[in-house]
């Protein structure tokens, strides 16, 4: 068998925590997993409502489509953009990682410009549809100097993964503005922004004036849904959702059924809303008390926020891969987020989305 090499590597988030669960066994004594990047602080509670489907009925038993069932296009057209959203324009999607990878293969571009700081999956993504990777210090980098990045594919991520960092939205829909004047296309990938932004908002309807856009959004962080692996992509290009769709039809013929009646639910029902409700303000309210440990203790790797606080689900904070490992705690080195590693190993990525008492009792003894 001759095998096609996909020059990938295992991401270190993976093997960090291969390390941990090892050194939970070897010690007897648990670990407080913070390398990965998913909300831990509750389980949204969907008992209820997974009971209210019909497993019987069509809608689960039968192929969804591959662009995803029409209503739940609607619903997501309403409660992200404002109902303004052609549902023609949306994708139902496995997870966000598909709309990375089905845009990165879609479109015809030199290189992905991705934020200083980045997921290290974007720049195995490129390496795997042979894409080169590019770097942009700030939005305002965009703003000034966009043809830097023509050709380029310019990605954008907020709150931040790894920092947590938060733009503003106007900052966020400048820079896509001033890329749409020079014909470069922007993704804006953000799956920990509903988490935060919980209310009724018209950022996304904005945001999708501009053609160039393409979001990618999932619901695995939004509303602690990864095992379902469902998520959407939008473009209002319709060569480009065209060409998007042929290729999940050949990748995966769709999104499992079940998955997307539940997001369904969660959508439109008043149970579904309230649980996805209850699921982030509990996740919220212990982030922030997690974060403000952080700050009070003098554990922030502040010079990464230029006085802004972290909003997101992760932040970096001013201690060792090692060190962290050392007192029980896994977390994935700084130097794995950049382009740049030399300069990292002395801050770490933590996802914050914990229980702040489990948190607290780990940290207090590195304060
Ligand atoms: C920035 C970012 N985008 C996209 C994803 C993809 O998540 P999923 O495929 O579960 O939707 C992740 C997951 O960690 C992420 O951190």
């Amino acid at each position: 068998m001759k095998v096609i090499e996909t020059n990938t590597e295992v991401s270190r988030i993976l093997t960090v925590g291969q390390c941990a669960r090892q050194l939970e066994i070897e010690n007897a004594t648990p670990f407080l997993m913070l390398h990965r990047g998913v909300n831990a602080v509750v389980n949204i509670d969907i008992n209820e409502i997974a009971r209210s489907l019909d497993f019987n009925s069509d809608d689960i038993q039968v192929y969804p489509g591959t662009a995803g069932k029409e209503k739940l296009r609607n619903a997501i057209s309403d409660s992200y953009f404002e109902g303004v959203a052609d549902s023609d324009n949306i994708l139902i999607i496995p997870g966000g990682i598909s709309g990375l990878d089905l845009t990165f293969q879609s479109l015809q571009v030199d290189a992905i410009a991705l934020p200083q700081f980045f997921w290290g999956s974007y720049g195995q993504l490129a390496k795997l549809r042979k894409l080169s990777v590019n770097t942009y210090p700030t939005l305002q980098t965009l703003v000034k100097y966009p043809h830097k990045y023509t050709n380029q594919l310019v990605v954008i991520c907020d709150p931040g993964n790894p920092l947590g960092e938060k733009n503003h939205d106007d900052d966020i829909l400048n820079a896509v503005e001033r890329l749409y004047e020079e014909n470069i296309t922007v993704l804006f990938d953000s799956p920990y922004r509903k988490v935060f932004y919980d209310q009724k908002e018209n950022f996304y309807a904005r945001l999708i004036q501009h053609p160039n856009v393409v979001v990618v959004d999932s619901f695995s962080k939004s509303m602690g849904l990864s095992g379902q692996r469902i998520g959407f992509m939008h473009s209002v290009n319709s060569m480009f959702v065209s060409a998007a769709k042929q290729r999940l039809l050949y990748a995966s013929n769709g999104v499992n059924a079940f998955a997307q009646e539940l997001v369904y639910t969660l959508l439109t029902t008043t149970e579904g809303c309230q649980a996805v409700s209850n699921f982030r303000k509990k996740t919220r309210t212990d982030i922030a008390k997690n974060i403000d440990f952080l700050i009070n203790n003098g554990l922030l790797s502040t010079e990464y926020y230029r006085n802004s606080k972290p909003l997101g689900i992760f932040a970096s904070i001013n201690r060792t891969e090692e060190e962290l490992l050392a007192n029980k705690i896994s977390a994935v080195s700084m130097a794995y987020f950049t382009l740049e590693p030399e300069k990292h190993h002395n801050h770490s990525r933590i996802c914050v989305s914990v229980p702040h008492k489990f948190f607290k009792k780990y940290f207090e003894p590195l304060v």
